[in-house]
């Protein structure tokens, strides 16, 4: 298939793309490469610095299908410039989707989020349950996926709500959960948690890869799905980490209150299973570390690479 991977220069895209194109597609990278490139040029693989915002930029001539990764991601940095996520979040989703429907796109596979579902009192915490997004970023999703829905009768539309991400990626990130514990302990032999009991869902980046490409080969899944395979505490999430790299866990407190159990059956019962955990990405990364592969660098870090005037 020819595929246009919005977002393929980020951490999940750049796990990504290598696969797709392991397994035969032609893949036209876009992106606008705030926190770099580090896809290995190859047969196949078309890389264009780009930016979503301006959807007249992006050919779609013989796109058999779309992963739309491309979003300003995570809570803190949608709140930097609130306008300039809903432009890219938001907006550039509706125009893209907009002009793969004119231009005979049939596929369109996008990267939501789990966190739309805001707080939830539910222990299991199902597609069905009423959003409640609490920041921007979230309520870009929200509505991004309200949008993409609208075009259902036209697009095969598959909507994925990933839990927070783990593991390694040559454009790595160590702002999201496990990664970041696992830099803490590597470094500093201590490891900050904030609050500690709030519970969170997880998810290997070479299993939310691989659903991506489960999704590709499926064409008949749609609708949305939630993405996320082992819920577990901040807390438990770094004594997991102080096992592998014995540290000192500090807790401080939270004011963040989102606390939820994802299920995931909806998924599961179409056939996709993880086949990784928590403990093998921690276990990755403390290798690539003593390996000296990763390193520490701002660029690891959204908020601060976006703060310091980097992503442009
Ligand atoms: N990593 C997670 O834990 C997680 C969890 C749930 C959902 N997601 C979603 O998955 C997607 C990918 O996340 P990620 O972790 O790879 O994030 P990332 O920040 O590493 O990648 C996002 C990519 O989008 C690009 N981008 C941003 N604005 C753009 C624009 N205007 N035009 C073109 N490209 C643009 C950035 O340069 C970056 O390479 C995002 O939509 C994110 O919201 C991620």
């Amino acid at each position: 298939m020819r595929l246009l991977v919005t977002g393929a220069c980020g951490y999940k895209g750049s796990v990504l793309v290598p696969k797709l194109l392991a397994l035969g597609h032609q893949v036209v990278a876009f992106d606008i490469q705030w926190f770099g490139n580090f896809l290995t040029p190859q047969a196949g693989l078309t890389v264009v610095r780009g930016d979503v915002r301006e959807v007249e930029t992006i050919d779609l001539r013989g796109v058999d299908a779309i992963i739309h990764l491309a979003s300003v991601a995570n809570d803190p940095c949608g709140d930097l410039d609130p306008k300039v996520t809903w432009e890219i979040s938001a907006l550039a989703t509706m125009r893209l989707a907009d002009k793969a429907v004119r231009q005979g796109v049939r596929r369109f596979i996008y990267a939501s989020s789990g966190s739309v579902y805001g707080v939830k009192s539910e222990l299991q915490v199902t597609e069905e349950l009423e959003l409640a997004p609490i920041t921007e970023y979230n309520k870009t999703k929200m509505v991004a996926e309200r949008v993409l829905l609208s075009y259902a009768s036209e697009l095969a539309v598959q909507i994925v709500r990933p839990a927070t991400v783990c593991g390694l990626s040559p454009r790595m990130r160590l702002d999201v959960s496990v990664n970041m514990l696992t830099m803490q302990a590597l470094t500093n032999g201590r490891i900050t948690v904030f609050g500690g009991d709030q519970v969170r869902p997880n998810i290997h980046i070479d299993d939310i890869t691989d659903l991506y490409l489960y999704l590709l080969e499926h064409e008949d899944i749609v609708g949305v799905f939630n993405a996320g395979f082992e819920n577990l505490s901040i807390g438990d999430i770094a004594e997991r980490v102080a096992r592998v790299v014995p540290s000192e866990i500090v807790v401080t407190p939270s004011n963040d209150p989102r606390s939820y159990r994802v299920n995931s059956d909806r998924l599961l019962a179409t056939g996709f299973r993880p086949r990784k955990t928590v403990d093998d990405a921690i276990g990755e990364i403390v290798a690539a570390v003593r390996s000296g592969a990763l390193k520490q660098d701002d660029r690891w870090y959204n908020l601060r690479w976006m703060q310091k005037g980097m992503a442009r």
